[in-house]
C-alpha cells in the first residue's frame, strides 16, 4: 500500500464526515477522536457485523454490556495496576516523552536530542474519583479492557443460562488508555471501542480453540471484503507478551506505514478467573475446574480504519477520475442514494423524493442518502467517494413505466428496476 494513501484517507474522512478531532474547538485533545455521520454508521454496521458473526449466528455465545468502572479490586486481582504499564523515556534536552519501543532510531522527535533517561515503567490506566471526595478510598479507573467486565460476570452468567463449556461471553464497548504515544490517526488513541470475546474452554483444549479463533477471526474480515494479502499472524516475542497471556498472537494488517496490530488472539490460560477466585462446576462430571480462556480482541476505531485503508481506490482519467471506497455493503454508511435526474423538473423530483421516503422507513436499510446537487455524474462520485454501493436515479422513464435506474458503484453499471422491487432488491443484496 502506498504511504500516500494514508493522508489520502484521512483527509477524505475529515473532509466527508466520518472523523473529526475531538474538541477541535478548542485546539483539540491528542488521542480523542469523534464520528462523524458517517463514521457513526461505519463503526455501528463494523459491530453488528461482529456481533453478528460471533455472538448472534451461534448457540455458544451471550453477549454482556457491563459497566465501565468497576471496584478497584477487580484492577488489583487482574494485575493490572502492577503490570499494565508501558517503558517511557523522556528526551532529557526538551523533556518529551516517548514509548520506548515506539522511537526506532533513539532520536527524539520534537528536537532530534539523542540522549534519554531510563525507562520507567508508566501505568497506562486512567484514574478517576467515585463520590464526592477525592481521596484514597475513591479511586477508581476507567477500563483499559472490557474483558475484566466479563470475568467479574463469569459466576451471574454461567448461573443464569444454561451455557455449558465451552462457550463465550461476548462484549463490546468503550476502553481507554493514557498511551505515552498516540497517532497514526485513529490507530491508537486513548479512548476507543473494543469487540472482545472470552471463550472459556476445557484447559486441554485451549490450543485447539486458539486456532480455532485464529481462522474464523481471519474469515471473518475475508466475509467483509477484507484482501487476504494484507493480513497476516505474528506470534508474540516472550518479553512483549501481555501479563496475563501465555501464548499471543496478532491479527496484523499492511498499513501504509507497515504491518501493524489490528487484532490480538491470546491464550490467557486460568490466570483471570484464578485472580478472581472463580470456578465453573461441570455438573455432569461432577467436578469442579478453573477453564482456560481464549480471547480473539479487536479496536473498533483501528479495524474500521483498515477497512477504510483497504476500500480506497483511486480509478479512471481526466473527467473519468474518481475516488471510490469500494467497502463491503454491510459496513458501508450509506447503502443507496436516492436521486432525481435533474432538480428542475419538479415532477422527477417528487417522484423521487417519495421513492427515498419509501426506502427510507425500511430501517433494515439504513440511512439513505438523497442528492439534489450539480449534475448526476458528480453526484455519483460524490457516493463512490464515501462507498454508497448502490444509486437510484429518477428519470423520465419513471413516469411512463415505474422503474428506476440503480448504478453499482463498483462497476458503475446500471439496471432498469421496478419501484416495486427496490427494497426487497437491496435487502436480497444484503443480505
Ligand atoms: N483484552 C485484551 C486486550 O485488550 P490488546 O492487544 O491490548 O488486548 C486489543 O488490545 C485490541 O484493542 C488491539 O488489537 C487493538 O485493535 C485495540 N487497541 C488496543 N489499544 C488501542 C488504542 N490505544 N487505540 C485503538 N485501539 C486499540
Amino acid at each position: 500500500m502506498s504511504p500516500d494513501v494514508f493522508e489520502k484517507v484521512t483527509a477524505l474522512c475529515k473532509r466527508r464526515g466520518f472523523v473529526y478531532p475531538s474538541s477541535g474547538l478548542y485546539g483539540g485533545l491528542s488521542g480523542f477522536w469523534d464520528f462523524g455521520p458517517l463514521g457513526v454508521e461505519l463503526k455501528n454496521n463494523l459491530k453488528a457485523a461482529w456481533w453478528g458473526r460471533v455472538v448472534h449466528g451461534r448457540e455458544d455465545v451471550v453477549g454482556l454490556d457491563s459497566a465501565i468502572i468497576y471496584n478497584p479490586k477487580v484492577w488489583e486481582k487482574s494485575g493490572h495496576t502492577k503490570n499494565f504499564s508501558d517503558p517511557l523515556i523522556e528526551c532529557k534536552k526538551c523533556h518529551s516523552r516517548f514509548r520506548e519501543d515506539t522511537l526506532k532510531e533513539k532520536v527524539c522527535s520534537t528536537c532530534s536530542g539523542e540522549e534519554f533517561t531510563e525507562p520507567k515503567m508508566f501505568n497506562l490506566m486512567f484514574k478517576t474519583y467515585v463520590g464526592p471526595v477525592e481521596s484514597a478510598e475513591g479511586l477508581a479507573y476507567l477500563r483499559p479492557e472490557t474483558a475484566q467486565g466479563i470475568f467479574i460476570n463469569f459466576e451471574n452468567i454461567v448461573n443464569t443460562t444454561r451455557l455449558k463449556l465451552p462457550f463465550g461471553i461476548a462484549q463490546i464497548g468503550k476502553a481507554f488508555r493514557n498511551e505515552i504515544t498516540t497517532g497514526n490517526f485513529i490507530f491508537r488513541s486513548r479512548e476507543f471501542e473494543q469487540a472482545e470475546l472470552e471463550w472459556f474452554c476445557q484447559p486441554k483444549e485451549a490450543d485447539k480453540w486458539f486456532k480455532y479463533w485464529q481462522k474464523e477471526r481471519v474469515e471473518w474480515y475475508g466475509e467483509l471484503g477484507m484482501k487476504k494479502e494484507n493480513l497476516k499472524f505474528r506470534e508474540h516475542e516472550d518479553k512483549e507478551r501481555a501479563h496475563y497471556a501465555v501464548t499471543a498472537f496478532d491479527i496484523e494488517y499492511q498499513f501504509p506505514w507497515g504491518w501493524g496490530e489490528l487484532e490480538g488472539i491470546a491464550n490467557r490460560s486460568d490466570y483471570d478467573l484464578k485472580a478472581h477466585g472463580l470456578k465453573y462446576k461441570d455438573e455432569e462430571a461432577g467436578e469442579e475446574l478453573v477453564p482456560f480462556v481464549v480471547e480473539p480482541s479487536v479496536g473498533i476505531e483501528r479495524s474500521a480504519f483498515a477497512f477504510l485503508l483497504d476500500a480506497y481506490y483511486e480509478e479512471g482519467e481526466g473527467d473519468k477520475k474518481r475516488v471510490v471506497l469500494k467497502l463491503h455493503p454491510k459496513l458501508a454508511p450509506y447503502k443507496v442514494a436516492v436521486f432525481p435526474l435533474v432538480a428542475n423538473k419538479p415532477e422527477l423530483v417528487n417522484k423521487a423524493r417519495s421513492i427515498y421516503e419509501l426506502l427510507t422507513k425500511n430501517y433494515q436499510l439504513g440511512p439513505v442518502a438523497w442528492d439534489e446537487r450539480g449534475n448526476i455524474g458528480k453526484r455519483y462520485y460524490s457516493q463512490d467517494e464515501i462507498g454508497t454501493p448502490w444509486c437510484v436515479t429518477v428519470d423520465y422513464q419513471t413516469l411512463e413505466d415505474q422503474t428506476v435506474t440503480v448504478r453499482d458503484r463498483d462497476t458503475t453499471k446500471q439496471d432498469r428496476v421496478k419501484v416495486a422491487d427496490l427494497s426487497s432488491l437491496f435487502l436480497q443484496k444484503l443480505s
